[in-house]
């Protein structure tokens, strides 16, 4: 809307990982560096971590500008949930067929060119992200991956990417093994107040405006205090701003006009924390919702259940309640916080989430297929505006931005 007033070729502060906007950070250069020399090192295993919005995926991409040819690569950026479509999207991204029909052939589909490659000299590597999101069976099957290996050499080069969760994943018994053979570790942690504004301005300059616009001191101020430095943030507000300053027709973001823009960011429920403004918002919204659910709820219970509005089938978790967190009877929906593969990881969200105010309920989850699933959910709500109110609030919690709404068990028992 406001690139031409501006003079941007495109808008500077968009929220996708693109690796032509990145800005070489202290800890994405060292991140950068522990990469490459981990690679170059054929060490064992390469773990990066960081909280949302701190670059992770942004780094997997420029990493892969920084590759040369002798390296082959393979990036799984999406969630994956079972072992098959996790060998064929590794194949798939090598550029190879998947056409095996069994897991044992995919294997060895993938060894046959794992092999070409080590023999014409080159380098494979596979990038997982959002690795925390992977069971624990999913986790091995990629250490057992990295043990394809000729008389002389590994065959490839693991690198696996993800929230701060993965570290607690990695440090369970069952993955010992895996944890054994990491070999680099570094967590991205937010940009310095110099570096936010350093960062604001590459990117001002990357979308071609850099002299079309001037962000004041109190500005960038501003926009550091609201983001803490967390790229993803910063993304949010500086944008806002530049908004701001196009509604008001002037190039020159003044801090009254960050803060007017922040203001609308939070106003939003888009705009993520300051922490002690959100742990305040939280408790609001929380003890709101308390009371309109027990409202709507007793209104539901004794009157009209047809008035509660659809939702997609898709969304349904499939939760099964494991006793003694059964949801309450009449309860329709609930905010789904994530499926963690082992209890200890959902009531360590659990317990992180009950710290901030919020009442949440561990539940097994039968129907994932391979691996068991423990979900964590939010509150039981009789309508969708209320699940909504606290979804908004929780996404904006850092490491809680995926969180959804699913519908819950009818009162006998059936997903509705
Ligand atoms: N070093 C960086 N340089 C430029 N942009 C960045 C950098 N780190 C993060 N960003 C931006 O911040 C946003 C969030 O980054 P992303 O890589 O998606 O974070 P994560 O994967 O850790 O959640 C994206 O818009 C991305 O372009
Ligand atoms: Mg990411």
């Amino acid at each position: 809307m406001y690139e031409t007033f501006f003079g941007f070729k495109e808008k500077p502060f968009a929220l996708t990982p693109d690796p032509r906007y990145f800005y070489p950070s202290r800890v994405h250069r060292e991140a950068l560096d522990h990469l490459l020399y981990g690679i170059r090192e054929r060490e064992g295993f390469i773990v990066i971590t960081g909280d949302v919005g701190t670059g992770k995926t942004t780094l997997c991409r420029a990493i892969l500008l920084q590759v040369d040819e002798g390296m082959t690569t393979a990036v799984v950026l999406n969630p994956i949930l079972s072992e098959d479509e996790l060998l064929r999207t590794i194949l798939r991204d090598f550029g190879l067929s998947a056409a095996g029909h069994t897991k044992n052939e995919l294997i060895a589909e993938l060894n046959e060119f794992l092999i070409r490659t080590v023999t014409a000299g080159r380098r494979a590597v596979l990038i997982v992200d959002e690795a925390q999101n992977l069971s624990h069976v999913l986790l091995e099957q990629i250490r057992l991956l990295s043990n394809l290996e000729t008389e002389r050499d590994k065959l490839i080069q693991i690198i696996l990417v993800g929230q701060l969760d993965l570290l607690k994943h990695l440090a369970s018994p069952e993955l010992k093994q895996l944890n054994q053979r990491v070999s680099v570790r570094y967590r991205l942690t937010p940009l310095s107040f110099q570096e936010t504004c350093q960062y604001v301005y590459h990117r001002l300059m990357v979308a071609g405006g850099a002299t079309g616009v001037s962000f004041s001191s109190g500005a960038l101020r501003a926009i550091y205090r609201h983001s803490q430095g967390i790229p993803r943030l910063v993304n949010l507000a500086a944008d806002r701003a530049l908004l701001q300053g196009y509604t008001d027709q002037s190039r020159e973001i003044t801090g009254r006009r960050a803060q007017a823009g922040i203001r609308s960011l939070v106003d939003d429920g888009a705009g993520h924390r300051t922490r002690g403004f959100f742990a305040r918002r939280a408790l609001f919204v929380v003890l709101v919702c308390a009371l309109l659910t027990g409202a709507a709820a007793a209104w539901i219970v004794t009157k009209d259940r047809a008035l509660v509005p659809p939702v997609g089938r898709s969304a349904v978790p499939a939760v099964s309640a494991a006793s003694p967190t059964t949801p309450a009877a009449g309860s329709r929906f609930a905010v789904l916080v994530g499926n963690f593969p082992t209890e200890p990881a959902a009531r360590e969200v659990e317990s992180r989430l009950a710290g901030r105010g919020f009442s949440t309920v561990v539940a097994r989850n039968s129907e994932q297929g391979t691996t068991e699933a423990y979900s964590v959910l939010v509150g039981h709500f009789a309508d969708m505006a209320q699940a909504q109110q606290v979804r908004d609030g929780l996404a904006s919690q850092e490491g809680f931005a995926d969180a959804r709404i699913v519908r819950t068990r009818d009162d006998n028992g059936s997903v509705p």
